[in-house]
């Protein structure tokens, strides 16, 4: 099966968002800020200019189209957009330190060119320049009352995401997680800033409180959906499409949904194997070739894949359940299949 094309949403905006973000970290030329353009894709390790890969975009356009499926006029959300983006690339710059990931977007990842050490600077400054980004609703006719309440919640959903990092990194070395305590770590870390990215752009493109809450619940199930399609592609996704290592979910011992699932769900002996496994400090390519095999035995890519579309199918109906049906959610739709049938 070829891997689906993305969604023209992701295109639409992105030239937008694109602006908005360099409008935000325009006048700052201190070198640290080569380092944060690099990790957007706008310059070359050198600090020359490149048309690189700076994500695909999905909370931006999530929340642009928010707005619009409400009646909301997109260019009011734009520094909500920008701000998603850079509070996420923050996340991404110190993720990649948390993981020990060496490659992001194809590229080496910042801590891997310039130390982890500078890094933890470059995510920090890509974090205020998000909120420094959302402060610019202001300039978009955005009620300060409004522009006050999302900042807020841009703040609180980075606390969850901080919540879920941490729950991440607790849990790679333990061997007793639960769906539900994976769910608590997923949310935390991935459904809090998609949900609020819908519930952002819901909120800027309608004074009712209804949508608002309708589109945080569908970013939350979409959310998780995203990142159970993640966690497969950490395991069975091709490097040369995720732009990251082969297989690097296993080697770093993550308790993504495949490996909860067997954890769970395997034979009691291949239970055992695989806490042995999991127990020695480092994995061998012979160790991860076991635990795939495992996972091929007891069914744990599909159970993944039905996971997502579970939660997809459930953001689908409170999405149909809104009963707007115009031109933003058809779009919206499109972007939840994809978050689930992506190979990037
Ligand atoms: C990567 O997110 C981190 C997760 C939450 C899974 P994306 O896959 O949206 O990253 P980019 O921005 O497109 O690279
Ligand atoms: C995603 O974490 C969540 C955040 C970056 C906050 P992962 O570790 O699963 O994401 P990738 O696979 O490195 O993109
Ligand atoms: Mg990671
Ligand atoms: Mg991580």
């Amino acid at each position: 099966m070829s891997a689906p094309r993305p969604p023209e949403a992701l295109d639409r905006y992105a030239s937008a968002v694109h602006t908005e973000m360099q409008q935000t970290l325009a006048g700052f030329d201190s070198p640290l800020h080569t380092m944060g353009r690099y990790h957007l894709g706008w310059l070359a390790a050198d600090g020359s200019p490149v048309e690189g890969d700076g994500g695909k975009g999905l909370r931006s356009t999530l929340c642009l189209l928010a707005c619009e499926a409400v009646g909301g006029e997109h260019r009011a959300a734009l520094p909500a957009a920008a701000a998603l983006e850079l509070l996420h690339n923050f996340s991404l710059v110190h993720d990649d330190i948390q993981d020990g990931s060496p490659e992001r977007r194809h590229r080496p990842a910042v801590w891997a060119l310039w130390g982890s050490p500078q890094a933890i600077n470059v995510g920090d400054s890509l974090f205020a320049f998000a909120r420094l980004a959302l402060l610019r609703l202001r300039e978009r006719g955005v009620a300060p009352g409004l522009a006050l309440d999302l900042a807020e919640l841009l703040d609180r959903t980075c606390l969850r995401l901080c919540e879920g990092q941490y729950l991440d990194l607790t849990f790679q070395d333990r061997h007793d997680i639960t769906i539900d305590d994976y769910l608590e770590m997923i949310d935390g870390k991935t459904a809090a800033l998609i949900a609020t990215a819908c519930a952002m752009g819901a909120a800027i493109g309608s004074k009712q409180p209804g949508p608002r809450e309708a589109f945080h619940s569908i970013g939350h199930n979409l959310g998780l959906a995203f990142q159970i399609r993640d966690d497969v592609l950490g395991i069975w996704g091709v490097s040369e499409t995720t732009g990251k290592p082969v297989a690097e979910d296993i080697f770093s011992k993550k308790k993504s949904y495949p490996v909860v699932h067997a954890f769970n769900h395997a034979p009691q002996p291949l239970q055992k194997e695989l806490t042995l496994i999991y127990a020695q400090t480092e994995l061998l390519d012979k160790d991860a070739q076991r635990v795939l095999d495992i996972f091929a035995e007891t069914g744990a890519q599909r159970a993944a894949e039905q996971a997502a579309r579970g939660y997809c199918d459930v953001a689908l109906d409170k999405l149909h359940g809104l009963g707007l049906h115009n031109g933003a959610t058809d779009q919206l739709a499109q972007l939840a299949r994809f978050a689930i049938e992506r190979e990037y």
